[in-house]
C-alpha cells in the first residue's frame, strides 16, 4: 500500500513529478490496485510531514524529500 500525499505543500516542492513517476512505474492510477494485488496506489491529504515533502508512505515506511529518480529504487526494495 502506497500512500502519496497530495496536499499543496508537498505538491509545490515537487510532488507532481513524483506522482507522475509513481503512476508510470506502477502502471496504476489513483486508488487502483495492481492485477497481482501487490501494489495499491492511494492518495492522502497532509500526513503532517510537510517539512520533508514530497512524502510517500509504503506500508509503514516513510520516505521524504523525494525526487522522481528515487522512485524506482524505493519500489525495488519491495519486490
Ligand atoms: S502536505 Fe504533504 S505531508 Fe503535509
Amino acid at each position: 500500500m502506497i500512500q502519496f500525499c497530495e496536499s499543496a505543500p508537498c505538491h509545490v516542492v515537487g510532488g507532481r513529478e513524483v506522482w507522475k513517476t509513481l503512476r508510470e512505474e506502477l502502471k496504476l492510477e489513483a486508488n487502483e490496485t495492481s492485477p497481482d494485488g501487490k501494489w495499491t496506489l492511494a492518495t492522502t491529504s497532509c500526513l503532517g510531514l510537510c517539512s520533508v515533502g514530497p512524502v510517500i508512505i509504503i506500508d509503514d515506511d516513510v520516505y521524504g524529500n523525494l525526487t522522481p529518480d528515487q522512485i524506482p529504487g524505493i519500489l525495488a526494495r519491495y519486490s
